[in-house]
């Protein structure tokens, strides 16, 4: 049999992309929620592959792989929350032709939604929600207008 070198039999686990994103270093768990956010499952096409709670420097982590999809701003905002050391590659022929960390701004817009059910975010007024950022690791938002605290960001994400 043919012997196969340490670092190949590592990538066996997941298989490279030609095309596309990988999101590396998800904090172990959070693999799902990362999909939720790209919108999968629904009607989309695109090939997915995920790895959940695999071995790295940092404990365990989750690694998922969109092909032929890049991922637009206010997905990495949305991923920052749920997974703060996220690493975003883009894969062109094979290659990593960019690498990333997500990182948060100071304020977010319009990507959670207040969980006070009174605040003026969440009236029927035209009002986009907004959110100071107070810590990025964990991550932790504090909303503009009623100084709420979500308590899980990732069931607030809209
Ligand atoms: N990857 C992939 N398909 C490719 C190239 C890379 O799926 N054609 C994946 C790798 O499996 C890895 C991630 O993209 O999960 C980043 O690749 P690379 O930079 O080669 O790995 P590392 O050096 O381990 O990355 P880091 O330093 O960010 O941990
Ligand atoms: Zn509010």
């Amino acid at each position: 049999m043919k012997k196969i070198s340490n670092s190949k039999k590592k990538d066996l686990k997941v298989p490279r992309i030609k095309n596309g994103t990988v999101i590396d270093h998800i904090s172990g768990g959070n693999a799902v929620n990362v999909l939720h956010i790209l919108g999968i499952p629904g009607s989309t096409q695109y090939v997915v592959s995920v790895a959940m709670n695999v071995k790295s420097e940092l404990g365990r982590k989750d690694i998922v792989k969109v092909e032929n999809r890049e991922l637009h701003p206010k997905e990495v905002d949305k991923i920052a929350l749920i997974a703060p050391k996220a690493t975003i590659n883009i894969i062109r022929d094979y290659e990593v032709a960019k690498k990333y960390k997500v990182k948060l701004g100071d304020e977010i817009t319009g990507i959670v939604c207040c969980s006070n059910p009174t605040c003026i975010s969440n009236a029927n007024e035209p009002v986009t929600s907004r959110f100071k950022v107070i810590s990025r690791d964990p991550p932790r938002i504090k909303c503009y207008y009623c100084e709420r605290e979500p308590d899980d960001i990732s069931k607030r994400i809209i």
